[in-house]
């Protein structure tokens, strides 16, 4: 089945200082998802934002708002961030230990239930829980900061998940997250992601909306 092509810019290589103005350049290049990574400097090294970014973004933005949780416990997060207007949240199956539990605390909030694989994550973690996820993340690289290249195995690990999604019950995003640019996005989306986070690729353009519009090009989709 197809979806089409989905653009998530990730705000993580925002300019927060042009947080609203980099916001409408990317929706008007025809962003689809707004992608929030949320850190917690355990789960990864690193620390960002929390539920007030995705309210703040809701103030400034019609998109939806895609949350990556990368944080120890995400059971903690998830009323928080359904008050404050997420349509989908995602987090690591390592960082809970009742991973099923989860997903349906997040469908049951009304949110859209995602589950994040580590380039060292086996694709057994999601083929267990197939039926309570509506998007699978797989991670490009691997997770807690922006601008790193993407991984070359990954293009088969996706090929492997479409595999899996396929003989599935259910229409599950197929995301990608991490060195997406004009140079990887048309291999991942041949291996069969359907929606593709980009942090550097756009943010770090001259014109953020171009870039979008490029990234979908090169996904053979007229824009
Ligand atoms: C990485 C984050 C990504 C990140 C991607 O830990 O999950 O969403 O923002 O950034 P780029 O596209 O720059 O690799
Ligand atoms: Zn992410």
């Amino acid at each position: 089945m197809s979806r089409g092509v989905r653009i998530a810019p990730s705000i993580l290589s925002a300019d927060l200082t042009r947080l609203a103005e980099q916001v409408d350049q990317v929706a008007t290049g025809g962003a689809d998802w707004l992608h929030v990574d949320v850190m917690d400097g355990r789960f990864v090294p690193n620390l960002t934002f929390g539920a007030n970014m995705v309210a703040a973004l809701k103030k400034i933005s019609s998109l939806p708002v895609d949350v990556h949780l990368m944080v120890v416990e995400p059971e903690n997060y998830i009323a928080p961030m359904a008050d404050a207007g997420a349509a989908s949240l995602t987090f690591h199956p390592e960082a809970t230990i009742h991973v099923q539990r989860q997903l349906a605390a997040i469908r049951q909030r009304g949110m859209k239930a995602g589950l994040a694989l580590n380039p060292g994550t086996p694709l057994g973690r999601a083929e267990e829980v197939l039926d309570d996820i509506d998007l699978l993340l797989i991670m490009t690289v691997n997770p807690g900061f922006g601008g790193q290249s993407y991984l070359p195995a990954s293009d088969r690990k996706i090929q492997r998940a479409r595999a899996l999604l396929s003989g599935g019950r259910r229409d599950v995003f197929l995301e990608v997250d991490g060195g997406i640019g004009p140079d990887t996005i048309a291999g991942a989306h041949t291996a069969g992601a359907d929606t593709f986070v980009a942090g550097q690729a756009v943010f770090g353009a001259a014109d953020p909306g171009a870039q979008v519009r490029e990234l979908r090009r090169r996904c053979g989709v007229a824009t």
